[in-house]
């Protein structure tokens, strides 16, 4: 054959064979985007609008697990938060809602079904688009990711105490990864709504009011049941109004101040106008953290706590959304995830009798930091302590804060009658209501209650509010007899004026009920908050099975058992991340960096 025939027959052998592999690919990435188009889903919607892939994602196509350059042509088009807040004309306005400055996609998913985060936790009914796909959700492939990252100090759960660790470790000196497996921040302090309790601060004393830390010390371990480890109640106490000053400091209000139940006086410090504390806070925290170029890290779900032969902690072992599975190396490690009220099997475990309760706690609550340090031999405490709210809004998942009825509601029955003193401890109002008919009972407030706290424009906005011109209108709008409720606020109102609840000994009524309009919340007890978990020293170190604490481990928060014994005041929480979660952040910053060169 000529030279040139074979060049030819080569040649065209060549093409061939390499518009087939071209053929192949351009199949293959077909049926990729295929998959990855369901129908319905924004990324099919996009696709429909021309837009490209490298739009959304940039052009290494490559999602980090914080999501940021997937959320950047989403603000691009649609507006920030605030801007869509605006259009949004929805009954409920998602975005107006207090989680803060979040990311689109922790709600507006690009492959799989959108779905409203919120709705995790509270019960009304929205759509939003691209959320009516195919159920079968697109399984995420798990890379083995070798790589390492290396810090000084781990922080997992990004809440309160765990933002307060991370920054309190960070202006220590140390180098901190904050790790969060939602995939937003703020936990449940994020929807905490009482206030903070602090004893002896500036603010009270402008007030004038008379607290003590041994006073704020008796009342918590009285509302403990006298189970509470006095020592850390002695540092929540002793402590607590410098932790006042320190979010001060940082950019917090904390200006209003309120009463909750149990406490012998007003030391609930809240932003001014008795706005929602946790939403505030953790927005504060959040800035801090990011002036800080702290690193935190959201979708990232720590699977297990590494140790060396000696015992010492390492680092941790995490899950990715996106980059999969890796480990960080760090000299020392806080435990800040939480407790366990929304995990409905362990909180059953412990107390079988609250089965199938609802819960006020985000869903991320699930008690993982309790059993990551149980799985390296630390010791637990007071797991059975679960304390019951008495008011979740009926039928729902929604706190209705105790500081309502701090400011002046009361609770009645469906026959229009007071049954507790209204201010007595958590369990007691519960235990109260769970005797009434259908185990319900309803807040009744007027305009000036209303007026005195901004957080019930919020359960107005969520339709939990029933209001009557008249209490007779009132009465018909919730399905009680109008005689017995009018009859009711006759008496109660009485009390006010005489400064004594005879009959309930209600020991602080601010307002009386007697502004038009008149207003109702059906309310019903539900899974609040875990006393127990993790066993700590006053330095907040983990304390093993042999009674001594694991080296490098550190805890803070409600995964912490022993602060607050058998029942925990409202207003103690919050108080506990921010007085617990700067100890944890100063002792592992000087573990991590000073002690363990
Ligand atoms: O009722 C509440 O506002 C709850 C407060 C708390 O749990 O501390």
């Amino acid at each position: 054959m000529p030279k040139t025939s074979k060049i030819l027959i080569t040649f065209i052998l060549a093409f061939i064979f390499m518009a087939t592999v071209v053929w192949i690919a351009m199949a293959q990435q077909t049926q990729k985007s295929a998959a990855i188009l369901k129908p319905g889903t924004l990324a099919e919607i996009h696709k429909a609008k021309e837009i490209t892939c490298k739009q959304c994602h940039g052009d290494s196509l490559k999602v980090d697990d914080n999501e940021k350059v997937v959320n950047q042509p989403c603000i691009k088009c649609h507006g920030t938060l605030e801007e869509v807040a605006k259009k949004d004309k929805g009954h409920i306005n998602a975005h107006k809602s207090h989680l803060g400055e979040i990311s689109c996609t922790v709600c507006h998913y690009g492959h799989t079904a959108s779905k409203v985060y919120c709705l995790k936790c509270h019960g009304f009914d929205m759509q939003i688009p691209g959320s009516n796909t195919d159920k079968k959700e697109r399984q995420a492939k798990i890379k083995k990711d070798e790589a390492k990252d290396k810090t000084d100090v781990v922080v997992i759960g990004a809440g309160a105490a765990g933002f307060t660790a991370a920054i309190t470790a960070h202006d220590a000196g140390a180098k901190v990864i904050l790790l969060e497996k939602q995939p937003i921040t703020g936990g449940n302090s994020m929807l905490a709504a009482g206030g903070m309790n602090a004893a002896n601060t500036k603010i009270q004393a402008k007030k004038g009011v008379k607290d003590s830390a041994e006073l704020m010390f008796n009342d918590t371990m009285k509302g403990g049941k006298n189970t509470n480890n006095p020592e850390l109640v002695k540092i929540l106490a002793e402590r607590s109004a410098e932790s006042i000053d320190w979010l001060i400091s940082i950019g917090a209000d904390m200006n209003d101040l309120g009463r909750l139940a149990g406490a012998s006086v007003e030391r609930s410090h809240r932003p001014t106008g008795g706005a929602v504390v946790g939403a505030h806070l953790i927005n504060v925290l959040r800035k801090n953290a990011s002036d800080r170029n702290i690193d935190v890290r959201v979708n990232s779900n720590v699977l297990q706590i590494l140790r060396d032969q000696k015992g010492r902690v390492t680092g941790v072992q995490v899950e990715g959304k996106h980059r999969g599975i890796y480990i960080i190396e760090a000299k020392a490690v806080i435990v800040a995830s939480g407790g366990f009220s929304a995990n409905a099997t362990m909180v059953e475990s412990y107390r079988p009798e609250f089965k199938g309760m609802t819960t006020s706690n985000q869903p991320g609550a699930t008690g993982d930091g309790i059993k990551l340090g149980e799985t390296i031999g630390a010791q637990v405490i007071d797991m059975k302590d679960i304390q019951i709210h008495p008011t979740i809004a009926a039928g729902s998942k929604i706190l209705i804060t105790e500081a309502v009825r701090g400011n002046g509601a009361i609770l009645v029955n469906k026959d229009g009658k007071r049954f507790v003193n209204e201010l007595t401890t958590r369990d007691a109002a519960s235990a109260a209501i769970l005797k009434q008919r259908d185990k319900v009972a309803y807040l009744i407030f007027d305009e000036n209650i209303r007026k005195s706290l901004k957080q019930i424009e919020g359960y107005i906005h969520l339709e939990l509010v029933k209001e009557g011109q008249t209490l007779k209108e009132l009465a018909s709008a919730v399905g009680m007899p109008a005689d017995n409720l009018e009859a009711t606020i006759e008496a109660y109102n009485k009390a006010f004026d005489t400064k004594n609840d005879e009959e309930f000994k209600r020991p602080n009524m601010p307002r009386p009920i007697r502004t038009p309009k008149f207003y109702a919340i059906a309310v019903q007890p539900g899974i609040h908050y875990t006393m127990g978990g993790l066993k700590i020293d006053g330095l907040t170190r983990v304390i093993g099975k042999d009674g001594k604490p694991i080296e490098g481990l550190f805890a803070a928060g409600e995964v912490t058992g022993g602060v607050h014994g058998a029942n925990r005041l409202g207003g103690n929480s919050i108080s506990e991340t921010i007085t617990f979660g700067r100890i944890a952040g100063t002792n592992a910053a000087r573990y991590a960096v000073k002690d363990n060169k």
